[in-house]
């Protein structure tokens, strides 16, 4: 590295530490390449600054230039950076339009005259390229960049690289922890051969319930993503009881009940978080406001409050869908069916909620 004044690198570690936290706590893809881009541009003092993500599968390069606008993407062998792409190597280009190498459509489509660039690729931890930052036109009294630019531009690769690969794995685990909770939450439907998407309509509205009764987006989001799981229990409810056409016996509605201890014992195996939230809405969504519920016969506010509202969102889905025992109820009285359950099996405030909002939550039934 050349010399540099103390000033300098002292911005340089003031750049770096106020971006860290910000790019650190964001978890958006789009917005994390526009926060590695600012902090590129302000790294090298460029005018423009993107980081180019390569997409395989349609041999693209992809980029977010500001928050909001909507993405660019081109060729992946297209100028600077599909020169970066196919080398690993870094550009320092003084004057782009003596180049051959020089894309010059960009420029003709937005107006812009690139004079100095610099291309560094990102390499993945298998070594292998995974994108390219991007500075144009270099500012200050000397327009061109220099070898320490593309040092400090290689740094943020470095650290961008691996912001992008761990967004990327916690994206990756987050949709693999949804999928699997929803097979699980097929598994109970499946077997009691219940019709339509009956664990998403419980989901969605018992998220709804969840905000209306003002918890926040971050709870209400752990309640759709819990509810699912509510009935898994199920699985372990004899065919002959769990499909029977008819009303079930005293003893055939005993066995029916174990449903609520068997999901929650099952999911409570588990040290997830999430798993554990599911295992209490288990335990829980048959329980009722004035007591008389089961596994525990719980009252009030000693029932989980998770529960209290899938308890409202599952029977508003029992009473409007068709199930092997009975027809689905007609929409007035079911409404009837909650005013009179209000302070019984429900708590009064949600079914205020619910009957405020009938025509969003119910509405979905009605086609
Ligand atoms: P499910 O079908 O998902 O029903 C969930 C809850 O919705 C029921 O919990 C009950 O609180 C309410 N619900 C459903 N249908 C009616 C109804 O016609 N009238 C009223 N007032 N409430 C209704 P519950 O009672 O603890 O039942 C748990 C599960 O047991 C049910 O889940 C269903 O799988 C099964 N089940 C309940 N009753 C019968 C029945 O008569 N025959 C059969 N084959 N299964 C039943
Ligand atoms: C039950 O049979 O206990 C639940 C369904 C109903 O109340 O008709
Ligand atoms: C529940 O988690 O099901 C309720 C809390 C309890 O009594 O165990
Ligand atoms: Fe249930
Ligand atoms: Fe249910």
């Amino acid at each position: 590295m050349q010399e540099q004044t103390g000033t300098e690198s002292h911005r340089i570690l003031e750049l770096l530490f106020s971006y860290m936290p910000r790019i650190a706590a964001e978890r958006k893809m789009d917005n994390l390449l526009v926060l590695m881009a600012d902090l590129g541009r302000s790294m090298v003092s460029a005018d423009r600054c993107s980081l180019w993500l390569i997409d395989r599968e349609s041999k693209e390069l992809w980029t977010k230039v500001a928050h909001g606008v909507d993405e660019l993407r081109i060729p992946i062998d297209a100028g600077f950076v599909g020169y970066s792409v196919r080398t690993g190597n870094p550009l320092l280009v003084e004057d782009a339009y003596q180049d051959p190498r020089f894309d010059r459509r960009s420029d003709e489509k937005t107006h812009y005259r690139t004079t100095s660039v610099l291309t560094v690729p990102l390499l993945d931890t298998a070594g292998v390229v995974m994108g390219v930052f991007q500075a144009i036109n270099k500012q200050g009294k000397d327009p061109v960049f220099s070898q320490q630019d593309l040092e400090r531009l290689a740094l943020t690769a470095v650290y961008s690289a691996k912001t992008v690969e761990s967004a990327r794995l916690i994206a990756e685990q987050e949709a693999t922890q949804r999928e699997i909770i929803h097979i699980l939450g097929e598994a109970s439907e499946y077997r009691s051969k219940e019709t339509g998407d009956h664990i998403q309509r419980v989901a969605e509205i018992s998220y709804a319930l969840a905000k209306y009764y003002g918890l926040s987006e971050e709870e209400a989001e752990q309640i759709r993503l819990a509810s699912p799981m509510h009935d898994l229990g199920k699985i372990g409810v004899p065919d002959a009881v769990l499909n029977k056409p008819g009303r079930l016996t005293e003893g055939e509605f005993c066995f029916m009940k174990s449903h609520a201890i068997i999901g929650e014992s099952m999911l409570k195996t588990s040290k997830r978080p999430l798993l554990q939230f599911a295992a209490s809405i288990a335990g829980s969504h048959h329980e009722r406001w004035n007591g008389t519920g089961y596994p525990r016969g719980l009252k009030g506010e000693m029932i989980p409050l998770a529960g209290r509202i899938c308890a409202v969102a599952d029977v508003l889905d029992a009473l409007s869908s068709p199930r092997c025992y009975k027809e689905p109820w007609p929409e007035e009285r079911i409404r009837e069916e909650f005013e009179l359950q209000k302070g019984e099996q429900f708590q009064p405030e949600l079914v205020d909620l619910l009957l405020e909002h009938w025509d969003e939550l119910y509405g979905p039934y009605r086609s």
